[in-house]
């Protein structure tokens, strides 16, 4: 574990150490502090908050204020980790200006050190881009969810060789062509965990997996997932470390209950009219 303040240029280190990279999403206060109390290297507030937050069926909706508004909450709690801001749909892809803009709002308005966005050889020219202006930036390929419909749904990829967007030769290059844009690490997301070691073992920048196998250098999870915060999309790769849904649907029940029954609240939770 890194002891002090992560920086960009520690995931570096990480890799050639082999120490593995722990990665998290958050979106809140809360959630961001006990995280980054109990030591997480990155905390990326993605736009998965489209659908854990808000509800949507795709992260297709989710906009650069809402972003945003995360990352403040994030960086007020965050002492430790490294803060990466995710760069939603539409707003690194019209035109190479507007991904510079909208990436600095993260970093100058958001408190973010970092952007992160998805694709690879496509979106290589913005990351170096973003990079010469020291916007560090890390990739993402794979399993990319803004490419839902291309994809036909959240879809693993990898599995088809060819060159064609999330075929396994095609995610090759996309990992070559990030890396030599000067990306600082890569998400892989949902692809065999063979093809996932194979790109990890060619790349120097440090991969992160998310349902990508045990052979990237770092892991990330969206925090719902890992604390079993979601009613019930519990995908395979991602293994819950808490029961928080049905911890709280529980805690809600027996607050109905003591409210009906009058049992709360209780002496102890009520005010006399002299005490303290
Ligand atoms: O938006 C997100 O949470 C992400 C992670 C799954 C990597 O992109």
């Amino acid at each position: 574990m890194v002891k002090d303040k992560v920086r960009v240029t520690d995931l570096a280190e990480m890799k050639a150490a082999a120490r593995p990279i722990a990665m998290l999403t958050a979106y809140d206060f809360p959630f961001a502090r006990i995280f980054d109390n109990a030591g997480v290297d990155v905390l990326l507030v993605g736009d998965s908050l489209g659908m854990t937050v808000q509800g949507a069926d795709s992260t297709l909706p989710v906009t650069v204020e809402e972003i945003l508004y995360h990352t403040r909450m994030v960086a007020r709690a965050r002492s430790r980790a490294l803060l990466i801001a995710d760069m939603p749909f539409l707003s690194y892809q019209v035109s190479i200006e507007q991904a510079v803009a909208n990436a600095g709002r993260m970093i100058k308005e958001g408190g973010a050190e970092a952007v992160k966005l998805e694709g690879g050889i496509v979106v290589a020219d913005t990351v170096r881009r973003l990079v010469g202006f020291d916007i560090p930036v890390m990739g993402h390929i794979g399993l990319t969810p803004q490419s839902i419909h291309r994809m036909g749904g959240h879809r693993v990829q990898g599995r088809r060789t060819g060159k064609a967007p999330g075929c396994r030769e095609r995610l090759m290059e996309d990992a070559a062509a990030l890396e030599a844009a000067g990306a600082f690490a890569i998400v892989l997301e949902g692809i065999p965990a063979e093809l996932a070691r194979e790109i990890t073992d060619r790349c120097a920048v440090p991969t992160i997996g998310i349902g990508a196998g045990v052979g990237c250098d770092g892991q990330v999870l969206v925090m719902h997932d890992m604390l079993g915060l979601s009613e019930s999309f519990r995908p395979r790769f991602a293994k819950p470390y808490a029961r928080l849904w049905e911890d709280a649907s529980a805690a809600t029940a027996a607050y109905l209950r003591e409210v009906r029954e009058r049992a709360f609240p209780g002496p102890e939770h009520s005010y006399g009219i002299k005490g303290a």
